[in-house]
């Protein structure tokens, strides 16, 4: 019986890995279609955005990368959602923030929201968190008003931004959203692609 059970287990875990294996082989292929209009030649940014804030919340690192690459081109202000508790580091965080997006009980942020009257154009970034924004952020849209600026989406994923942008658009209160962009995380052997990617987006903007 004992031996049965092992075996099935055993079973599980390689038809899973090899799902898992499957799976990282199709984003890998996804992605280097994706970056390679963008390989080569650095291009140059020619916007003109006006005075830009770059909004963003980041729990890992990555919307914050993407933050400061689109801060370094624009000369936007940072303002980065902090929330009052920290996030729970236990194993089963990801279902916490399931949760927190399915009861609609998002963590509550720290004040002072940012000021977006003098700024031309307002950016937002977030990380995906089960195919929408990230609670921080989705909290962030409850309490604030756009007041009529443009302002831009944007995400960080690992592969599938879900319905992001839709409900992004759904929340953003008197905002006039311009076109907004996703980033998979992605190895070093694309960072300038991812550049070039950036610039391309915000030299496309109205
Ligand atoms: C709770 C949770 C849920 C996630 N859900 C998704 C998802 O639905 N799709 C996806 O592509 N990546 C998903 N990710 C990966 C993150 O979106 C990705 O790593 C993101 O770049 C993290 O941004 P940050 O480093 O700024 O926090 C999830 C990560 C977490 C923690």
């Amino acid at each position: 019986m004992l031996k049965t059970i092992l075996l099935l287990v055993l079973a599980a875990a390689v038809i899973g890995g090899g799902i898992g294996a499957v799976h990282l082989m199709r984003v890998a292929q996804r992605n280097k279609k994706e970056m390679a209009p963008f390989q080569g030649e650095k291009i140059a940014y020619t916007a003109q955005l006006g005075k830009a804030l770059v909004i963003y919340y980041s729990r890992s690192g990555h919307t914050q990368d993407i933050a400061q690459r689109i801060q370094q081109r624009t000369g936007a202000d940072l303002y980065r959602i902090e929330l009052q508790e920290p996030l729970s580091s236990a194993p089963w965080m990801y279902l916490i923030l399931k949760r927190q997006l399915s009861t609609g009980r998002y963590p509550p942020l720290q004040p002072p929201l940012p000021d977006v009257s003098q700024y031309d154009v307002v950016f937002v970034g977030s990380p995906i968190w089960w195919y929408t924004a990230a609670t921080p952020v989705l909290q962030f849209l409850r309490e604030m008003d756009f007041k009529n600026k443009k302002v831009v989406p944007f995400s960080t994923q690992g592969s599938n931004y879900g319905t992001f942008f839709e409900d992004f658009a759904a929340r953003a209160k008197n905002a006039q959203l311009l076109k907004g962009e996703s980033f998979n995380n992605l190895g070093p052997q694309y960072n300038d692609a991812v550049d070039n990617k950036i610039t391309s987006w915000l030299n496309a903007l109205p």
